[in-house]
């Protein structure tokens, strides 16, 4: 950041408006005007079906709804981030300084989003993450410029835990990829699993994005504890689950996970998943009017099953529309569509969606099961999830 943007940020705080008013220049946010929505998303890799899904909900909620962006269009500009934490910087400033976006959609990794939400806070910039679960994003680095229509890592993983707890499980061996969501997923089961009294018998870690599973699959085969615990997502989770299978462990033992272990892969998992048990703020036959219009014009429009992370991306263009709505297209007027984006409150497919203070959803998670290549809604594992982290000050 050069001197005189430092000053600029200074004098209208950190969220403040970047347009100043000149007779020269031509305010940005003129009505009908086209927005720059800028998409840092994995487009390849193991993560790659994610970007492309949360992609795909994103154009769908903006074509069923156009008229209500404030009489702006939508210009969509995608960066592939490769899931790759040490190009991130790089990646998000081609948005920021490059292609000068409005507003800043990304990412999946948890690791990504740290970076970019760096450089999004300082410019203040509207920022939406729709995926992502790092707490600290809507913790400890909360700030007036970032929402997630997603989840903190925490949460899926709580649900997880309580939901095992009350299939009587009380002992569990835990398994994932080694980095931020793998270690945060953990935590918040070992929090809702050890306070329901269940035990933890011996934490497992491959760095990410290996695929090499067989070796912890043979330790677990040994240890041979009623469950397991395992975060793994995309590519990576139906190689898992699939290899789980292959290794015969499914007789003895238990595997768990949040959801993402089994969403949007059921397909290429096939039977070998039968019996996978997670938790989730979204299962595919969710009973409302909303989900029913959303998977139906989802599938129609790209000939593909809905999942979390369309639903994520749906919701995360919903998010915006309630702010541009809220200033008539002027997102300059940043203080006042915060606001507004804070305070939304609306019919997701995943049910009634709303923000806690810190701007992370407070949700429904279900149990679901895995059964002929379908996630199927078990019931309600815990209501009204908020943030795990409580460490978020505005300011
Ligand atoms: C994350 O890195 O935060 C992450 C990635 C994929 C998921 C969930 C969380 O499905």
């Amino acid at each position: 950041m050069n001197i005189s943007r430092r000053k600029a940020l200074a004098l209208t705080g950190a969220a403040g408006a970047s347009i100043v008013a000149s007779p020269f220049i031509r305010p940005s946010w003129a009505a009908g005007e086209e927005l720059k929505v800028g998409l840092l998303l994995p487009y390849s890799g193991t993560y790659a079906k994610l970007g492309e899904a949360i992609t795909n909900g994103m154009q769908l909620f903006y074509d069923q709804n156009k008229d209500k962006f404030g009489g702006r269009t939508i210009k969509f500009v995608k960066v592939d981030d490769e899931s790759a934490p040490p190009k991130a910087t790089e990646y998000t400033n081609k948005l920021v300084l490059g292609e000068k976006v409005d507003v800043l959609m990304g990412t999946v990794h948890s690791g990504v989003a740290l970076a970019m939400a760096k450089i999004a806070r300082e410019a203040g910039l509207p920022t939406i993450i729709p995926n992502a679960g790092a707490n600290d994003l809507t913790g400890g680095l909360c700030a007036p410029n970032i929402f997630r229509s997603s989840f903190a890592n925490g949460q899926p993983g709580f649900a997880t835990g309580k939901a095992m707890i009350d299939a009587g499980l009380k002992e569990a061996v835990t398994f994932t990829w080694r980095y931020a969501a793998g270690k945060e997923s953990v935590n918040g089961f070992k929090d809702a699993f050890t306070q329901g009294g269940g035990k933890i018998i011996k934490d497992i870690t491959i760095p990410f994005p290996n695929v090499q599973f067989q070796s912890a699959l043979a330790e677990i085969a040994s240890i041979k504890p009623q469950a397991v615990y395992s975060f793994y997502a995309g590519g990576g989770a139906a190689k898992y689950v699939k290899d789980w299978a292959a290794a015969k462990l499914s007789d003895n033992i238990q595997l768990w996970g949040p959801g993402f272990l089994t969403d949007g892969v059921e397909k290429v998992i096939g039977k070998a998943g039968d019996g996978v048990k997670t938790a989730l703020h979204y299962v595919d036959d969710l009973d409302n009017a909303e989900n029913k219009a959303f998977r139906e014009a989802y599938a129609k429009a790209f000939k593909n099953n809905a999942s979390v992370y369309a639903v994520q991306g749906f919701d995360a263009m919903h998010l915006l529309s309630v702010g541009l709505q809220a200033v008539k297209g002027d997102a300059g007027k940043r203080k006042e569509m915060f606001e507004a984006m804070g305070a939304a409150s609306f019919n997701s497919p995943r049910g009634p969606f709303k923000l806690s203070k810190s701007h992370n959803p407070v949700q429904n998670f279900y149990l679901r099961e895995l059964k002929d290549s379908k996630n199927h809604n078990r019931g309600l594992a815990v209501k009204a999830l908020g943030d795990i982290n409580k460490d978020c000050k505005m300011g």
